[in-house]
């Protein structure tokens, strides 16, 4: 073998080290996630999991905490909160911590836009929304609202019903919750619910 042959056998021995070694919330997520919420962190609608892509590091630990905790999926309604729940329970803080900084840093899978525009109703609906999660749904960290653009319309659907009903954002430790569903139960009725889900799913999130 010659000097250069040998020296690109080291350069590219490097670059599998560096780009598919595998950092402990990559394996933590395929073993324990990738069954509901996919190897590209896309959810699944069979199962009902959302996207997880493009939400931030500081949402994703907050809301794997509260499932664990019991703040958030705790409800015997709640049957897809309830499912979530069982799996961030045996979650440690290290394992919560590796997990959400490594889903933070999947690259975005924008779930498809919907077919029909929401037109001038859902701009002026989802206007009521724009102070915390922006103007395009890029969502706002410090406010702790999520990105909402690029998520699945029958997920951002199920919340904002939970929401509404009550079985998210009602315990006394959900502070973001909390907010959110005062938000959620003043949405006039089903059809502003799919207005606006429609709306958001024209938005780019940038
Ligand atoms: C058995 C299927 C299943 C598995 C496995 C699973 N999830 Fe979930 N996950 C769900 C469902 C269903 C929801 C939606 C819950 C709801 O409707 O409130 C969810 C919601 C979430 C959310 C909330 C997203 C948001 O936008 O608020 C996060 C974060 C999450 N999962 C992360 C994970 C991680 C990390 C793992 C691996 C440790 C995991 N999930 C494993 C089914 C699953
Ligand atoms: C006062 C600030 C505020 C306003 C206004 C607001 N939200 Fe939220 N929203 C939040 C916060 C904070 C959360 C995160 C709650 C949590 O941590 O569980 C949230 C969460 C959500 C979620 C759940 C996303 C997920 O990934 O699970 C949806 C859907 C949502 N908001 C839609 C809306 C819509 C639609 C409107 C307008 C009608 C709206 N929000 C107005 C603060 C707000």
């Amino acid at each position: 073998m010659n000097k250069s042959v040998a020296a690109l056998g080291l350069v590219l021995a490097h670059l599998c080290n560096t780009s598919w070694g595998s950092e402990p919330g990559q394996d933590l997520f395929e073993q324990r996630c990738v069954g509901c919420h996919m190897i590209n962190g896309a959810g699944s609608e069979a199962v009902k999991a959302p996207n997880l892509t493009g939400l931030s590091q500081a949402y994703l630990q907050r809301q794997l905490q509260h499932f664990r905790a019991d703040v958030r999926g705790d409800d015997a309604r709640d049957a897809e909160g309830q499912m979530m729940r069982a799996m961030a329970t045996s979650l440690g803080d290290d394992e919560i911590k590796q997990l959400s900084q490594y889903v933070s840093s999947l690259p975005r899978q924008p779930a498809p836009k919907p077919e029909r525009s929401a037109g001038f109703t859902g701009r002026g609906l989802y206007s009521g929304c724009t102070s915390c999660h922006g103007a395009q749904a890029e969502g706002f960290d410090e406010l702790g609202a999520p990105r909402l653009a690029g998520q699945h319309g029958w997920y951002l659907k199920a919340q904002l019903l939970k929401f509404r009903a009550g079985l998210r954002g009602a315990h006394a430790d959900d502070k973001f919750g909390q907010q959110m569903r005062a938000m959620a139960s003043a949405i006039r009725d089903d059809a502003a619910i799919d207005t606006l889900v429609s709306h958001i799913g024209s938005l780019v999130g940038e």
